[in-house]
């Protein structure tokens, strides 16, 4: 099925994420030829802020894109549409003239935590649930909004059109203002149930209405390359360009997950657990996030860790001398390593439990100041058990999510795996004998740009549908199943570890 050079039905894919810009180019049959990474800085400018300039996202898109283009060879006039993924919930001010106002503050940046306050205070949590779906967090748009307002009014006298990271480079691509609904779902302003603008949170938070761009579905097109952006990213003019998606709902079109049943389960620094729904849905507390998904009449919950594949790092950077040395040594993963020493320890680790808080929590407890904990030290612990417990402490709180899915009422029968914890044997065990699912590897590793690039192919009229673009263009590996020799050690070790958060809590 795959396309020759020359001949139509490629599509380029673009991830905006937090560290860089990630094209990819992929063929009529959705297999992907070729990537491109080009890195962005993010600074910091005051205590947990983290801002970039999307200048800079630009230039690395315009980077990313003509590198791949002319590593692969491929006829720009062969690539029939461009769809984008972005880093969610960062703000983008611009001016009358639709220029940049100041640096875009980032989804992990923590300073509107008062804004917060303020919102879930005159706004309530029943008209947050009832309007927009999801509580007030520091990451989301509309308190960066207010912050704005109260702390830099000049900067804030001069916005007319707020946009998400992704709709900055659709507006460079195409002159175009839009945004999708997976995207402004984590704006806090729209209502995820009737995927438009939410006009009574608008209202509450004195937001002009005036400023927020048309909302389309993922797929569709909100326009075509421009004779500048062509000249610049070697783009032929007039190839469309597709709204696009959020890198969540992106990233879970690239692994397959598109229809209630799979829940796709990410382990990078932060983790993910992510399970379409036929309906919107949502939990009393609003531990999870309810968004719409980046194709119409799906949505998702999802639940986010703050420090998944992090707890792993720390362990490997701050104790991990030992493996650290041996790789060098073999030439090997220090990673591979690790998996060698936990294997060491039994399932349940002997009651030692770990408690992955080490950049507080988002899903379920909403708490900066949670902190890490090794609780159950004695003589008989090794560093096998911890280097085991920090991986099934990582894992039970990825179950805190799928618990609360499960109370939903949410299908839940395979997980696709990704991110880094993916390519751990040991890991994805763990994950099958404590979701007590099967759990199989995604076949593409960049799966949000691969998302992203399906979403350009049926822009482009190369596929009907993006479930149906999905399923043709995704594989997975064989499944990992769970094994029942395990369950009872889990169950014990995963009661202990639900019950030391709120015992803790206060210490914290
Ligand atoms: C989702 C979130 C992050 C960003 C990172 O709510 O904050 O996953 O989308 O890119």
């Amino acid at each position: 099925m795959s396309k020759k050079k020359g001949e139509a039905g490629y599509a380029v894919g673009l991830d905006l994420g937090t560290t860089g810009a990630k094209a990819g180019l992929i063929d009529g049959s959705g297999a992907v030829l070729e990537t491109a990474m080009v890195p962005y800085e993010t600074a910091a400018p005051g205590p947990g802020w983290a801002e970039q300039d999307p200048e800079q996202w630009w230039g690395a898109s315009v980077q990313a894109i003509s590198r791949l283009l002319s590593s692969s060879g491929v006829e720009a006039g062969s690539v029939s549409g461009v769809g984008l993924s972005g880093q969610m919930h960062g703000s983008v001010f611009l001016d009358s003239d639709l220029s940049v106002i100041r640096p875009c503050i980032l989804w992990c940046d923590q300073r509107a935590a008062p804004q917060c306050r303020q919102i879930t205070d005159s706004v309530g949590t029943e008209h947050l649930a009832d309007w927009v779906s999801n509580r007030a967090l520091a990451g989301f748009t509309a308190p960066k909004v207010l912050w704005l307002r109260e702390n830099e009014p000049a900067n804030y006298a001069r916005v007319r059109a707020l946009l998400l990271p992704k709709d900055y480079v659709n507006l460079r691509m195409t002159g175009n203002l839009s945004t999708d609904a997976s995207d402004a779902s984590g704006t806090l302003l729209f209502d995820v149930r009737r995927r438009a603008w939410s006009g009574r949170m608008l209202d509450a938070l004195q937001i002009p209405r005036e400023w927020l761009p048309p909302v389309y579905e993922s797929s569709d097109v909100v326009g075509a390359v421009t004779a500048e952006a062509a000249g610049a990213t070697g783009l032929e003019a007039g190839t469309p360009v597709a709204a696009g998606g959020a890198d969540n709902a992106c990233g879970a079109l690239g692994m397959g997950v598109v229809a209630p049943g799979d829940v796709a389960v990410s382990i990078g620094s932060s983790g993910t657990v992510l399970a379409p729904t036929e309906k919107p849905a949502m939990d009393r507390e609003m531990a999870l996030h309810s968004f719409c998904h980046a194709m119409p009449g799906t949505w998702y919950m999802m639940g986010v860790m703050l420090s998944a594949g992090l707890s792993l790092r720390w362990f490997r950077d701050q104790l991990g001398e030992p493996e650290r040395t041996l790789a060098e040594r073999r030439g090997a993963d220090p990673y591979r390593l690790l998996d060698e020493t936990a294997a060491g320890a039994p399932p349940g680790c002997c009651g030692l439990i770990f408690l992955p808080y080490l950049t507080g929590e988002r899903t379920p407890h909403v708490d900066p100041n949670a902190k890490g904990v090794l609780f159950g030290l004695d003589l008989t612990k090794t560093r096998a058990h911890v280097v085991r417990s920090i991986m099934e402490g990582v894992v039970f709180g990825l179950n805190d999510s799928v618990r609360i899915m499960r109370q939903l009422e949410i299908p839940l029968e395979r997980v696709v795996a990704a991110g880094g914890g993916s390519r751990s044997a040991l890991w994805l065990q763990i994950q099958a004998d404590v979701f007590e699912l099967p759990v199989r590897v995604a076949g593409e590793s960049n799966a949000a740009m691969l998302g992203a690039a399906l979403l350009g192919a049926v822009a482009g009229g190369a596929f009907s549908g993006v479930e149906e673009a999905c399923r043709a263009a995704v594989s997975h590996g064989e499944p990992v199943k769970p094994d029942g020799r395990n369950e009872a050690a889990y169950h014990e070790a995963y009661g202990l570890f639900t019950s030391l958060y709120p015992a803790l809590k206060g210490l914290f």
